[in-house]
């Protein structure tokens, strides 16, 4: 979007003034479709390490729809550790397939802000300019134009929601909501265990602060920058956690008895859990009676082994939590009620890195940036990269 659009853009988000937020809409689509058009997807053509397999790839502008679909624009698109696997071949999902120049290729993104271009005969409820996601998984969503059906694509409100928000609501925030309101109807005051301290533990901590749900954290200890964990024990408890702890207190003894007196003896009921391994096996000590541990990550790689007497004398029940069997059993409507929650919550938006190809015209040099990305994303504690192709 031209740099005035963009500060009209925000100004207007911010004062949630929808009239001239759509105006702004409108006039960046009509900028953005009558610019000569770069279009770029980010590919592989074979599993394997995301640093050596993904490349970046110019394909022909898009035909005009067809009746029932719509032509848009991707302006943000998140790299969430799914799409990672599903490049290397570890993920119980298929990724969308394209050719460009001839040949078959798969394209990553699940998840990712679109804007409509271009509406298909018959189609009814959008408008050039809308914000829309795709309703279906795996939609290819790290390129920079794509044709949806528009059965497959939910509208986004037309006000409070960040590009940012916007382009990461549909994975991890909607994760974290439904787990909190799936499994047990907590109410203020109850408390919930959890092992995620970035996109979904974050959006976790600030959904249940805002019900007046408790949250007690447990966090890797940070090594590589002198004081790290201070600082993200400060913006997680910024964000409404209530207690932040390192794995390594729990071998300090004298945890559960705070845990007891914090939760004046009320059953913890809920654990979230995205990590696995003998942590989580440990967190599970503090569960009360007819507890709900639900596993949606497992970042350790390692199986979680938990104690068969936790099933038997305290009736623990485990489950798993997968957002998309989620969409894929709940209707349209629901999928745009749950859009509507989420926006209205006001969450803040996760740190992140924008990776920008657009203004890369070879693309060799944009995949080599992205593969540094890529790089930089896979270390310790990397920052959450938004692809702009
Ligand atoms: N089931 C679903 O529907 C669903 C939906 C969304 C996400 N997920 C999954 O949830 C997980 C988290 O997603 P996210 O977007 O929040 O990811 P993220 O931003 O990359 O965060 C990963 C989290 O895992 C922690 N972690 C990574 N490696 C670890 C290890 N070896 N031991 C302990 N902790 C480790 C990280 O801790 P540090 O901050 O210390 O690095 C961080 O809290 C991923 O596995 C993702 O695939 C599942």
């Amino acid at each position: 979007m031209a740099p005035l659009l963009s500060l009209l853009h925000q100004a207007a988000t911010r004062l949630a003034r929808p009239h001239t937020l759509r105006a702004v809409r409108l006039c960046a689509a009509r900028l953005s479709s009558s610019a000569p058009a770069l279009n770029r997807a980010v590919v592989f053509s074979e599993n394997g390490n995301p640093t050596q397999v993904l490349s970046v790839k110019s394909y022909e502008p898009l035909p005009p729809p067809p009746p029932g679909a719509l032509n848009v624009r991707f302006r943000l698109s998140p790299i969430n550790p799914s799409d990672i696997n599903i490049v290397q071949g570890v993920y119980p999902a298929k990724p969308t397939r394209v050719t460009i120049s001839g040949k078959e290729l798969s394209v990553g993104g699940n998840e990712g802000l679109a804007e409509v271009v271009e509406v298909g005969d018959g189609v009814q409820g959008f408008e050039v300019g809308d914000w829309v996601i795709s309703g279906k998984q795996q939609a290819g969503t790290w390129s920079t134009t794509r044709t949806l059906r528009a059965d497959d694509t939910i509208k986004l409100p037309a006000q409070g929601l960040s590009e940012v928000n916007a382009a990461t609501i549909a994975v991890n925030p909607a994760t974290a909501f439904c787990m909190l309101h799936e499994f047990l109807d907590l109410k203020e005051g109850d408390w919930v265990l959890q092992n995620g301290d970035r996109l979904v533990g974050q959006a976790v901590i600030q959904i249940a602060a805002r019900k007046g749900i408790k949250t007690i954290n447990f966090v890797r200890t940070r090594h590589v920058i002198a004081n790290d964990i201070d600082n993200l024990i400060a913006s997680l408890t910024s964000l409404g956690a209530n207690h932040v702890f390192t794995y390594e207190s729990l071998e300090d003894r004298t945890l559960g008895k705070n845990i007891k007196q914090w939760t004046a003896g009320n059953p913890i009921r809920l654990m979230l859990n995205c990590v696995g391994g003998p942590t989580t096996l440990a967190m599970t000590r503090y569960l009360g009676e007819n507890a709900h541990l639900v596993s949606y990550g497992a970042m350790s790689k390692q199986p979680l082994a938990l104690p068969t007497s936790a099933f038997i004398f305290k009736n623990l029940q485990a489950h798993g939590h997968w957002q998309s069997r989620w969409y894929k059993e709940h209707s349209r409507q629901d999928r745009e009620d749950l859009m509507d929650v989420l926006t209205a919550l006001q969450l803040k938006e996760p740190e992140h890195e924008i990776l920008d190809l657009s203004d890369e015209d070879n693309d060799g040099l944009a995949t080599q940036k992205l593969r540094h990305a890529l790089d930089r994303m896979e270390r310790p504690y990397g920052r959450k990269i938004l692809l702009r192709l």
